[in-house]
């Protein structure tokens, strides 16, 4: 069987989505999840990059056992001793080396000559497997360099010791077809290229990472380089969730092939990461969306009826949607609450169960049907918490008397102390955020709120999506509950609390 391996860089080159800041802990919780998905390398961070990916990589170097962990590095020392560092404490270590290639990178980023980039690919390559035996080298921005010439990069990085070849579209600007061919021309022409991994990297900017990648599969690449929902720079990256089921629904042509990805976690990943980061994904978005199984027309759902293969390619239980042989409600224990975890493969440990499983019981006091949905928003919030949180809702309310604004009344607790606020405002949440405002007196402006229902039922949960700016640096805050209000309010405070705790 020819083995396709996934890289997965959600929490790197998907964490460079405009806006998206994920804490260590909650990078910790989608790396468990790849974990579980079945991810063969889990790209942490860039380790040189910032402290917060240095801890995030650490953390998840000292939790992650079946996975590769890597975190990116420049073709420089102080990059790759930082990474170095970063995975002192991971199974399995993978140090992911860059430079780029092309002749506009050459001339206008890097400043050097051909022979300048290949001497420190030599070099660094080097320096790295120094350190670590799994050595990545990746070819910034190769498919608009000269193909000679990259595989004489390849050649070097392969001498000094690199273990997988990775070839980048970075502005996405490729064709299947292009693709193809270079692929199937590095293969040909990179000497060992058979002892180790050729790999594809595609960037979205002409909607075409997915195909790209298939393509490149298709030519001989071993592995695939992808985000879960696609999230990235710009139009994203590759989604894992696609190429996974192209392979798995098309055995037809992929005959021969297989993966370590498990389907059924796609969808809780799916889920998960989209309530982390706060990107939603558009409902007619092939796998996950909201819309990917619905039929609406009477002639698809008779022939759906009658038998589903007659408009589904794939089975929703097969990527773990709709998992509702067992629904929860306000009578199940907890019992079935575990096991309803295990199904999401959200693996929790034992001193955080009691606290979800109260957190569950509120929950469905609220609502009829506690949905996977709910159980995987759950789960987020409490990675989302805030450790030694500044400022703590004990209670609010809001009124409106007949003709005027609405007021909040909001008792708060800051570093411990009891403080009550009210205001008025435009609307509720605007009258509970000036309230919040008065009890802090800082010079922080609100950029952006956004709420989304998490499941489409009327007894919903909302999310609250905002984001603070305080000195130009953005914080975002996460909330969720039945009550629209309570979620703009948590995710206030959730946001608030990020900002303190980095500037305190
Ligand atoms: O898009 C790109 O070129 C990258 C590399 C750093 C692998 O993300
Ligand atoms: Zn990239």
């Amino acid at each position: 069987m020819k083995h396709i391996k996934f890289f997965d860089t959600t929490l790197r080159d998907g964490e460079q989505t405009p806006r998206v800041n994920l804490n260590a802990k909650e990078k910790l919780r989608i790396a468990k999840q790849l974990e579980n998905l079945g991810v063969d390398i889990i790209e942490a961070g860039f380790a040189a990059a910032s402290p917060g990916d240095f801890e995030a990589i650490k953390l998840i170097s000292e939790n992650i056992k079946k996975s590769t962990v890597t975190s990116l590095a420049r073709a420089v020392k102080k990059d790759i001793e930082i990474a170095v560092e970063a995975l002192k404490n991971a199974d399995k270590p993978r140090i992911h080396t860059f430079i780029a290639t092309s002749p506009i990178h050459r001339e206008f980023k890097l400043k050097m000559s051909k022979e300048e980039i290949i001497l420190r690919v030599k070099e660094m390559v080097a320096y790295a497997k120094s350190f670590i035996d799994d050595i990545e080298f990746s070819a910034e921005d190769a498919f608009r360099t000269e193909k000679e010439y990259l595989v004489e990069v390849f050649n070097a990085a392969i001498e000094a010791g690199a273990t997988t070849l990775n070839v980048p579209d970075t502005v996405g600007y490729r064709t299947p077809a292009e693709v193809y061919k270079t692929i199937k021309y590095l293969k040909e022409n990179i000497k060992g290229v058979d002892k180790v991994d050729l790999s594809i990297h595609c960037h979205d900017d002409l909607g075409l990472s997915v195909a790209n990648s298939i393509a490149a599969i298709q030519a001989g690449a071993t592995q695939i380089e992808c985000t879960i929902n696609g999230i990235g720079e710009r139009a994203g990256n590759t989604s894992l969730e696609e190429v996974v089921m192209i392979i798995k629904t098309r055995k037809d042509i992929f005959d021969g092939y297989m993966t370590n990805i498990d389907a059924k976690q796609i969808y809780p990943t799916s889920k998960l990461v989209s309530l982390l980061t706060g990107v939603t994904t558009q409902p007619n978005k092939a796998i996950v969306g909201t819309n990917a199984f619905s039929h609406e027309s009477g002639i698809h759902q008779h022939g759906v009826l009658a038998n589903p293969e007659t408009y589904e390619i794939i089975r929703p239980e097969t990527v773990g949607r709709n998992t509702d042989s067992l629904v929860l409600g306000k009578l199940s224990g907890k019992h079935a609450f575990i096991q309803k975890l295990e199904i999401l493969g959200l693996h929790i440990s034992e001193n955080k169960i009691e606290d979800l499983f109260n957190e569950f019981k509120k929950l469905a006091d609220k609502k009829k049907y506690v949905l996977d949905e709910d159980i995987i928003a759950l789960v987020a919030g409490d990675a989302a918490q805030i450790e030694g949180r500044k400022i703590i809702l004990e209670h609010f309310e809001i009124s409106r008397k007949a003709g005027q604004k609405p007021k909040a009344e909001i008792n708060l607790l800051i570093d411990g102390e009891k403080v009550y606020k009210e205001a008025f405002g435009d609307g509720p949440v605007d009258a509970a955020y000036k309230a919040i405002n008065s009890a802090l007196n800082d010079d922080f402006t609100l950029e952006e709120y956004k709420l989304e229902s998490i499941t489409g039922d009327t007894d919903a949960q909302a999310q609250a999506v905002v984001f603070i700016n305080k000195n130009g640096k953005r914080y975002m805050g996460r909330g969720q509950s039945t009550d629209v209000v309570e979620a703009g309010l948590k995710a206030y405070i959730n946001g608030l609390n990020r900002l303190y705790k980095e500037n305190n």
